[in-house]
């Protein structure tokens, strides 16, 4: 903990953060869903791990001199705070670091529980993007997965967004869900162009129920092979380019006029934990359960235990659980991968990476990737296939991430 408290002093006032904010609640266990939450059926949870957060905001503040440019929220369903909750919480954020005038304020949202009264909170409180899980429109699609929610819910959530000010939209859709057939994702992806997001993410669904047991309850039987996943992936980016949308890295397409692709077009792309960003600030500060801190000397993540997570923070302490300083060939491999994720391009001397050049050379052979004069390229047709090639030069990565890595 000492060791984090002097990354963060050493951040100066002129470096641009970052602030991630984790809620860990949902009201509804989604089959699919791989990300770190609780289903509750009460508020009380939600407000008692509120205070803890704030606690957290200003035990971190104490250290921080840096402007921030960019808030995420994260979960779980950060949607699932009440307005008023949402507004004493970013009141108490903007007291206690310096928040740019346009910073981007950014809240991953669950159309089933936003409402005209929260959208106009997020609006009063400078929300300037949503991010919006669609998942799927196919009803026997939603009801195999534990996601029902109509196309109409989610337009009136869009429009209500616009209406407000909230115009930066983006639209969350899953392929290699179950009973999802070319058809049934066609009609999804137009219906979601219909609604004309600024960006829609791809996502490859992970299936992992080795790690995410509930994931059992998604009829396997249903779900597509890898081949039959591959096409979907590859007919669903045809449809999004013809309709103008420009594929970012693995899984996110945006409107020309996007940041995004402005960001993409001139190499400052990024990838954090949230997916791809045009945030180039200095340092991600994540707070709440299991979130992770990423600084230019290492990463640090918080607990992943709720309990343990209120009882560090009533003590006084950062919850941190782990932490990693990374060495100079970690640098160079964080880079690497970084390049490889945004550009789809990384510079390499192959003879300091021979171990990795052998595991590349299944993927030279069939023509995904190529290496030439010291540059590493991975073909456009294997954009799905990014995340598994930059993996080889994790060399943190253990056999279980590998199969996490490799299902998604
Ligand atoms: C935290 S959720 C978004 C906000 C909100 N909880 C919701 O579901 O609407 C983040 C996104 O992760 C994606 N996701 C969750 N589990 C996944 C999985 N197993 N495989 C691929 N994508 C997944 C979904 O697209 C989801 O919208
Ligand atoms: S997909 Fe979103 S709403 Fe569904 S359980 Fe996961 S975090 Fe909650």
């Amino acid at each position: 903990m000492k060791m984090y408290c002097e990354w963060l002093e050493t951040l100066e006032p002129r470096d641009t953060l970052s602030l991630y904010f984790h809620i860990p609640y949902c009201q509804k266990l989604c089959w699919f869903c791989g990300c770190h939450t609780k289903i509750v059926n009460h508020y009380e949870p939600i407000l008692n791990y509120l205070d803890f957060l704030e606690r957290e905001v200003e035990l971190v503040a104490r250290h921080v001199t840096s402007t921030v440019q960019h808030v995420h929220f994260g979960g779980g369903s950060p949607t699932i705070l009440k307005p008023d909750d949402f507004l004493r919480f970013m009141d108490l954020v903007r007291q206690c670091f310096t928040i740019n005038p346009d910073a981007e304020i950014a809240v991953e949202m669950d159309p089933r529980n936003v409402d005209e009264k929260k959208i106009a909170v997020y609006a009063q409180t400078g929300v300037t993007r949503a991010s919006l899980g669609v998942q799927d429109f196919n009803p026997r699609v939603q009801k195999a997965i534990n996601r029902v929610q109509s196309y109409t819910l989610v337009r009136r959530v869009v429009e209500t967004l616009r209406a407000k000010g909230i115009n930066a939209l983006n639209l969350d859709l899953i392929y290699g869900l179950p009973f999802q057939t070319l058809k049934s994702i066609t009609e999804t992806i137009e219906q979601t162009l219909s609604l004309e997001p600024s960006r829609i993410s791809l996502f490859g669904y992970a299936h992992v129920p080795w790690m995410k047991k509930h994931q059992k309850l998604v009829p396997e039987e249903a779900l597509p092979d890898s081949e039959q996943r591959r096409y979907m992936y590859e007919y669903a980016a045809s449809i999004l380019k013809d309709a103008g949308y420009i594929a970012i890295g693995l899984d996110h397409f945006a409107q020309p006029h996007d940041d995004l692709v402005l960001s993409t077009n001139n190499k400052t792309l990024q990838r954090n934990f949230q997916g791809y960003t045009t945030d180039t600030a200095k340092a991600l500060i994540g707070m709440g359960v299991s979130a992770i801190s990423s600084m230019p000397q290492g990463y640090v993540q918080n607990t992943t235990s709720g309990i343990d997570y209120a009882q560090i923070i009533k003590e006084g302490d950062l919850p941190l659980s782990r932490g990693i300083v990374l060495t100079e060939e970690d640098k160079l491999r964080r880079d690497i991968i970084m390049a490889l994720m945004c550009t789809m391009e990384a510079p390499l001397d192959s003879t300091s990476y021979s171990k990795e050049m052998a595991l590349l050379k299944p993927y030279i052979e069939t023509g995904d990737v190529s290496y030439e004069d010291g540059m590493l390229k991975v073909h456009p047709s294997a954009r799905n296939r990014l995340r598994m090639i930059a993996s080889i030069f994790d060399s943190y990565l253990s056999t279980a991430d590998h199969r996490y890595s490799c299902a998604s």
